[in-house]
């Protein structure tokens, strides 16, 4: 990727799960003169981030004056990817999902609308705020174009395409040169459950289905499938989304959209049956009712567009990716359970 030799680039997130892989893969696959990275560390670990002398860390809110005037007009690339992680934490505080979800995007754009240095800044979007809902069975694959509703699950997916509604709007008014990644499930190595600070649920600690499933069974424990695991996902492996992140910037026209997706669709039943098999867990896995909230059964996302204009397909299989995230949770178990324990106070109030 010389491309990103010698450029300034600035992660928004970028101690999160996908943003510290992103860097990752930039400081593997070139050489830039500096990444900037802000993050409040809402739901990560400063420790996610990569050591380098070419990373200066900014711990802040994307949205506060003070932090966006340290960001001046000599950035080649942004990647925002700063979130209020995620669905259940922003059913539980809309306010605060709004606070660094929504304004997040709307002060990152202002702010830099005027800049004339900048070559692309890649948004992180999500599938579920465009999938069809309530769709049981026979999921068609959704499309850059497929019509978006106004019945959103979670603040979290009405901020996500909020900050698709700017995105365009930016480019349009400002010819800002946004590009929009619109990710799918992502899993793989670097997402550490109960990473950052409590943020009103459980869901603080159990983030995301397949590093749950995979800590659990790891631990012989029984995995718990929500709608009877008849729900479906396109599960992308992490290093694949970095690829598709740095082939957005490069090759994404702005004011376009691409899918980042695998174009499998996979059942949450399946997800189990893999991991379990993968890890050796003999324990029978619960079947439990959907979540009243989610309306997003099964789904997957389209490759086509990505393919033909970005020339970007996903290179890891879902079997070869469980296996690496399976590795690296064996090899981070310790961090992962102090961070899981961070919040036990804070689950057992909860639940009881
Ligand atoms: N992981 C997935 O499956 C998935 C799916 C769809 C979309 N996305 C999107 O991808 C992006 C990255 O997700 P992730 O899985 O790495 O999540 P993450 O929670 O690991 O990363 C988000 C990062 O944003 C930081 N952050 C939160 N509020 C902030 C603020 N006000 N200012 C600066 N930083 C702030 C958090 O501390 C965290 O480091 C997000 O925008 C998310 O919505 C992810």
């Amino acid at each position: 990727m010389q491309q990103f030799n010698d450029t300034k680039i600035l992660v928004v997130g970028g101690a999160g799960f996908v943003g510290s892989n992103l860097i990752k893969l930039l400081l593997e696959s070139s050489n830039p003169k500096q990444i900037v990275v802000v993050d409040n560390l809402l739901s990560a670990e400063i420790d996610n981030i990569p050591n380098s002398e070419n990373i200066l860390f900014i711990k802040g809110s994307i949205a506060e004056e003070n932090i966006l005037q340290k960001i001046n007009d000599d950035f080649d690339y942004i990647f925002h990817l700063a979130t209020y992680h995620g669905n259940q934490s922003s059913i539980h505080d809309p306010i605060a999902d709004h606070a660094n979800n929504t304004i997040t995007t709307l002060k990152l754009l202002n702010h830099i609308k005027e800049f004339t240095y900048l070559k692309k800044i890649v948004y992180s979007g999500a599938g579920c705020a465009v999938a069809a809902k309530d769709v049981t069975n026979g999921a068609q694959a959704t499309s850059e174009d497929a019509s978006i509703s106004l019945e959103m699950d979670s603040p979290y997916s009405i901020s996500k395409i909020v900050g698709e509604f700017y995105s365009v709007y930016f480019h349009k008014q400002h010819s800002v040169p946004t590009v929009r990644a619109r990710f799918q499930n992502v899993y793989g190595p670097g997402e550490v459950l109960g990473a950052g600070q409590w943020r009103g649920t459980p869901a603080t600690v159990w983030r995301n289905v397949t590093p749950t499933f995979i800590f659990k069974s790891l631990k012989q424990e029984c995995l718990t499938l929500e709608n009877e695991g008849k729900s479906s996902r396109d599960f992308i492996f992490v290093k694949d989304i970095c690829r598709g992140l740095l082939a957005c910037a490069l090759k994404g026209s702005p004011g376009e959209v691409y899918n980042l997706s695998s174009g499998t669709e996979t059942s949450i039943a399946e997800l189990a049956q893999t991991i379990n098999t993968l890890t050796e867990n003999p324990t029978t896995c619960e079947l439990k009712p959907r979540r009243d909230w989610d309306h997003s059964i099964c789904r997957y996302g389209s490759t086509e567009k990505a393919q033909r204009d970005l020339d970007f397909k996903t290179e890891v299989s879902l079997k070869q990716g469980l296996q690496a995230t399976i590795e690296w949770t064996k090899e981070n178990l310790l961090f992962i359970e102090k961070c899981i324990s961070k919040h036990a106070d804070k689950v057992t109030e909860y639940n009881s």
